[in-house]
């Protein structure tokens, strides 16, 4: 089992440029023991930022990408058969609680609610699991944290969190980070210029003003530096902007051609 969870170490430092003071206030949500919620547009940093904040703690990270087909058992866990007869196999919550690990729950509103409400008594004073198939009450390690995100725009009424499930965190906004921040990122992982990486969020910046008017989510930091890979690896700019930043996000004529005239006047 140890060997198991020095597989969910993170080793090498993940490239996080801090945008405010979320560091710190991680860092300090996770010596009180407070669960965080991470909130933002998809593509802005929250995966990252876990990643680096593991690594900077020094503690393993379990990430389940949550979807409405989970069940309960599929993070606490189930018995499995094998040649001996039946085994308890831990989910990745429970392996997270037992060993000490930072547990990441992406998108954790697309999870069934009889999903949600089994970090309830995880996530309040007690900090315990219990296993009820099993007949096991866990109490967390001491390392145990968790960690959800959510991006608010999407949700229907019917799909948001319980307010007993969001009260349970302390929540950070992300979004995504002022021009000369995302500049940096941008050049740093794609390898594209700053010149080239700066006409890209320009071009991102316009494109945001139209969520809401006739375009879904803005484009993101992600497909930015996807269009700058491509950039860096040699394709013509606007070629590069077309396939990462405009084609993805659109399938109405008019937009697209409103956006490739907004990657016109830059490249
Ligand atoms: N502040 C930042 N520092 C470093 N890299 C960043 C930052 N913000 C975004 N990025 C880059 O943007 C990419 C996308 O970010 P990430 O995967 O963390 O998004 P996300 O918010 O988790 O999106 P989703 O909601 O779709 O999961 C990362 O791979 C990273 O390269
Ligand atoms: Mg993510």
């Amino acid at each position: 089992m140890k060997d198991m969870i020095e597989q969910y170490r993170v080793t090498d430092e993940p490239y996080y440029r801090a945008v405010a003071d979320e560091v710190d206030l991680f860092e300090a949500a996770y010596a009180a023991k407070m669960p965080v919620m991470l909130k933002g547009p998809t593509g802005c940093g929250k995966t990252r930022f876990v990643e680096h904040m593991a690594w900077k703690l020094g503690k393993p990270l379990v990430t389940v990408a949550c979807n409405e087909d989970m069940t309960a058992s599929d993070i606490v866990g189930r018995f499995l058969l094998d040649a001996d007869g039946t085994r308890w196999q831990d989910g990745p919550l429970t392996f997270a609680a037992r060993h000490g690990a930072i547990c990441y729950l992406d998108e954790v509103v697309e999870a069934r609610q009889d999903t949600t409400v089994v970090i309830h008594p995880l996530t309040d004073n007690r900090r315990v699991l219990p296993l009820e198939k099993k007949g096991e009450l866990l109490n967390a390690h001491p390392d145990f944290h968790l960690v959800i995100s959510y991006n608010p725009g999407y949700q229907s009424l019917m799909k948001d969190l319980k307010q007993s499930t969001k009260q349970r965190f302390g929540a950070l906004d992300f979004n995504y980070p002022e021009h000369a921040t995302e500049v940096e990122i941008v050049a740093h992982e794609s390898g594209v210029t700053p010149e080239d990486a700066d006409k890209l969020v320009s071009i991102a910046e316009r494109a945001r003003n139209l969520k809401g008017h006739g375009l879904d989510e803005g484009i993101s930091t992600r497909m930015l530096i996807h269009a700058g890979s491509l950039i860096a690896g040699g394709i013509a700019p606007v070629a590069a902007c077309h396939m990462a930043l405009v084609r993805p996000i659109t399938d109405d004529p008019d937009m697209r051609d409103a956006l490739d005239a907004a990657v016109g006047t830059y490249f």
